[in-house]
């Protein structure tokens, strides 16, 4: 398929790490929800953040959005911490985690105006740059409560993109999609990373992530059972067959 390893973070020398993570835990009452969790993800990247249900995927990303207060460890962003130096470091994300609420009744451009303008103000030009980007330009005027799904989705994405985040965290971004829908947002998740977005892509649809990743981390019952370039963890050329042995 043609989509596949136009991927630009094929590269052969290093860039920086964009997001780093020491020692990183979270505890619910007795669930180690993440445990010990060391994670580096590199400018122009496109991380795939996988494990079966209730691994830790979304826990490990509300810690690097500072939503959730780790027990233990650290978060770097682009150098900055999380903890001493929170607003440079969230001043580089965009993020979205499940279809955030948007006003049913506005259309899909207000609704970006007014949710964008809690974080910072959005000019039109900004505006029209994201819908166009997002493939929303020929429906923004249309009530977000008359959109599939698949246009919700390309919407939630474009209200993480609106500051120009240097990384952008997308939790299950095809959930319940069709695959029109699916293909859609992996053709736009290829397009940000080529316009210099560094991503990190939480999924459990292997496929998916094999289509588009440079790079992966697999977690099991919280805690990190590999990491590395897709060529390495994928040897034998079946994502799934290691998916399974590794989370038995
Ligand atoms: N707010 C919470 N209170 C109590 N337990 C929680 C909370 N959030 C997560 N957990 C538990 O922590 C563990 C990790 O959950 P998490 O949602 O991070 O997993 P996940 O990998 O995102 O799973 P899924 O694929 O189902 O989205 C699970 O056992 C979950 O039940
Ligand atoms: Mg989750």
């Amino acid at each position: 398929m043609e989509l596949i390893r136009q991927n630009p973070n094929v590269q052969s020398t290093p860039t920086p790490p964009i997001v780093q993570t020491h020692n990183l835990t979270k505890q619910f009452g007795n669930v180690w929800a993440v445990k010990s969790l060391d994670i580096t993800v590199y400018e122009g990247d496109i991380y795939g953040l996988l494990g079966p249900n209730g691994a830790g995927k979304t826990t490990t990303i509300a810690m690097l959005l500072g939503l959730v207060y780790p027990a233990q460890g650290s978060v770097y962003i682009a150098g900055h911490s999380l903890k001493t130096q929170r607003q440079e470091a969230l001043k580089m994300v965009g993020a979205m985690i499940e279809t955030p609420a948007f006003y049913p009744y506005l259309s899909g451009r207000d609704n970006l105006y007014i949710l964008g303008s809690l974080r910072k103000r959005i000019s039109a030009a900004r505006l029209d740059e994201v819908l166009a980007l997002v493939g929303m330009d020929a429906h923004q005027y249309k009530r977000f409560s008359a959109y599939s799904l698949g246009m919700k989705q390309r919407l939630a994405i474009g209200l993480a993109l609106l500051h120009d985040p240097k990384l952008l965290i997308l939790d299950e971004p095809t959930n319940g999609l069709d695959p029109h829908g699916t293909v859609e947002i992996r053709r736009l998740i290829l397009e940000l990373a080529k316009q210099g977005h560094t991503i990190i892509l939480c999924s459990h649809l292997l496929h998916e992530v094999e289509q588009v990743c440079n790079r992966l981390a697999i977690l099991n019952h919280g805690e990190l059972v590999t990491e590395g370039s897709i060529e390495k963890i994928n040897n034998e050329n079946n994502l799934e067959k290691t998916f399974l042995k590794l989370t038995e």
